[in-house]
């Protein structure tokens, strides 16, 4: 539980950027996340308190950091026996040390639901009379945000910076080389066994894991190995299982619980992308951290325990 007091204090504590003084080389920033590099054999993740919405920046939510990297820690954890993951150790509560490994160039999308928006989402496609995707075939009578017969595997390239990743078969990742046709199979089987367990294990809590995204690579081993995060919300569409049915039944969206809130609020006030987008107010940014609380006490059932601490310090502290 996090206090009324905690939220207010934690405001000016936010995290946008970290500062390692040039005691370590930037390797990678995202919109979310910043990546350096330790040695050739490990790297360091920062989850900043950034938000994007509409693919934008648009402010700091605070603890964010935490609690998605404290949630993909978590679920790296539940996942072990399927396969190692990258995760050394945790320096900070929005920090880990991890394996440095040769990415995949796919990106590795499980859904589990006929959903999304976007141009590239199933539910697009589908709605526009299309029955294959991503190499799958989709039977006649599907409706919009059901359960799909089985989890389908739907990967995308990686987009360079900027780029956009795009939806791509089976039979085109082994055409173009990118990945060999066993390695695929296997990156395949294990991404519907991780989803598998998510969605068993997020059904505990109540909730659905509507869909994700993996990512996997090759350490200096040649051992496939899960990278990147897992099952966070920003990897992953999760909804709340107990009004979901009622919802879609009633043609409404089920109820999210990744940045619908911020979403929504820079929508009301006119921003969907494009232009400057407008400041976050200190009411959005606080309950959207205690939404993201929330669903962090609700996934892992531990209480959250705020630090208030910067990540510099205590990472370099580890590295010494
Ligand atoms: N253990 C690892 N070893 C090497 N590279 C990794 C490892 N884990 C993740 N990566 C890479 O780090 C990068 C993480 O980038 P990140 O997700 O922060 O930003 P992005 O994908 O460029 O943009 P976005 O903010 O839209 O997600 C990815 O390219 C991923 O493949
Ligand atoms: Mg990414």
């Amino acid at each position: 539980m996090i206090t009324q007091a905690d939220l207010e204090r934690s405001l000016d504590h936010a995290v946008h950027s970290v500062d390692f003084q040039g005691r370590l080389t930037r390797h990678h920033s995202g919109k979310v996340r910043d990546i350096f590099v330790v040695d050739d054999h490990r790297l360091v993740f920062v989850t900043s308190d950034r938000i994007s919405v509409f693919d934008r920046v648009v402010g700091t939510v605070p603890f964010k950091g935490q609690v998605l990297s404290g949630i993909s820690n978590w679920w790296m954890e539940r996942v072990a026996d399927l396969l190692p993951h990258h995760l050394l150790s945790v320096p900070h509560a929005s920090c880990v040390i991890a394996k440095r490994c040769r990415p995949l160039p796919v990106e590795v999308i499980v859904r589990g639901y006929l959903t999304g928006n976007s141009s590239t989402s199933i539910w697009t496609a589908y709605a526009n009379g299309l029955r294959t995707y991503c190499g799958h075939h989709l039977p006649e009578g599907l409706t919009r945000h059901q359960l799909l017969p089985e989890p389908l595997v739907t990967p995308t390239t990686k987009g360079d910076v900027g780029a956009h990743d795009e939806l791509i078969s089976r039979e085109e990742i082994v055409a173009q080389g990118l990945v060999p046709a066993d390695l695929y199979d296997r990156i395949s089987e294990v991404a519907v066994a991780l989803y598998r367990r998510g969605a068993e294990q997020a059904a505990r809590s109540g909730l659905l894991l509507a869909d994700t995204k993996y990512e996997f690579g090759l350490d200096e081993k040649g051992v496939l190995t899960l990278i990147d995060e897992i099952h966070t919300p920003d990897s992953s569409r999760y909804w709340f299982a107990a009004d979901y049915e009622a919802r879609v039944a009633a043609g409404q969206e089920p109820r999210g619980l990744d940045k619908d809130y911020v979403r929504n609020y820079m929508k009301s006030q006119g921003f969907t992308g494009d232009g400057e987008p407008p400041a976050l107010p200190a009411g959005i940014r606080m309950e959207a951290a205690r939404r993201y609380i929330e669903l962090y006490e609700l996934l892992t059932g531990a209480g959250f325990v705020p630090d208030f601490s910067r990540p510099e310090e205590a990472v370099l502290a580890r590295l010494d």
